[in-house]
């Protein structure tokens, strides 16, 4: 599988803190590469300087091949990128669809495609509602909506299951499972069910460094993973 977009020795410290520490990552064609690691691993900040939105202190970050260097955010969604975030940011007196026809409209594409980004998100039957007026977990798939509508080749999830109750959480899996293979996906995610259940591949951050990466089966089973991670090392 080719990759798409890939992280090479990044770095970034706050202070004394090294919160990214030489993470290389790659995230290929059609993949879902699942993240997990504790809080404060460094997962969000990760996705900050993929976007551009945090400047690494070193190493490199490209995009089919291309370095990104120091592209602005714009630039990085013109070339294929895309985020949501942990807490949901669109928000607001218009309605789910006019959110995504503004999606639409900044990229110069017809604002009637809004209502298929919309059923791929599960949002069809709310789409006239106000932003403020959903849910909690329809706001989340109302980001992902906006997120599509700008028609990535990689899209970044910053934990899409985060708040989310048992039955939003399955809704949510289905929809990004049913976005398999037409968009790759970096899916940070601190419910384990979830990554399991979609990633093709994992990787573990702990301390701002990969720990391990690999196939779920193996993720699951690697000694270092349970005791630094899942919190169930073999004594
Ligand atoms: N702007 C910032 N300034 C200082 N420290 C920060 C900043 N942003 C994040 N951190 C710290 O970096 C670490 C990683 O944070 P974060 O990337 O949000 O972790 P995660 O998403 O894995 O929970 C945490 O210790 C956090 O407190
Ligand atoms: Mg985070």
């Amino acid at each position: 599988m080719s990759v798409l977009l890939a992280t090479d020795g990044l770095v970034k410290n706050y202070g004394g803190l090294r919160v990214t520490d030489h993470v290389t990552l790659d995230v290929r064609a059609g993949e879902i590469h699942g993240l997990i690691g504790p809080n404060g691993a460094g997962k969000s900040t990760l996705i900050g300087q993929i976007m551009g939105e945090i400047v690494p202190d070193s190493g490199t970050i490209s995009l089919e091949g291309h370095g990104l260097g120091s592209l602005s955010q714009a630039a990085r969604v013109r070339r294929g990128l895309a985020r949501t975030f942990q807490t949901p940011q669109k928000l607001g007196e218009y309605s789910a669809q006019d959110n995504v026809v503004v999606a639409l409209l900044a990229r110069g594409a017809a604002a009637r495609d809004a209502g298929l980004y919309l059923e791929r998100a599960g949002l069809s039957s709310r789409a006239a509602l106000r932003a403020a007026d959903l849910s909690h977990g329809e706001r989340k798939q109302l980001e992902l909506a906006i997120a599509l509508a700008t028609r990535p080749r990689v899209l970044l999830l910053d934990e899409p299951m985060a708040g989310l109750g048992a039955a939003e959480s399955a809704l949510m899996i289905d929809i990004l499972r049913g976005l398999r293979g037409e968009v790759a996906m970096l899916l940070v995610e601190h419910d384990m069910t979830a990554v399991f259940a979609l990633a093709d591949r994992i990787s573990v951050l702990v301390y701002g460094a990969i720990i391990a990466s690999g196939d779920v089966a193996s993720i699951q089973s690697d000694p270092l993973v349970r005791e630094a991670y899942l919190g169930v090392g073999d004594a």
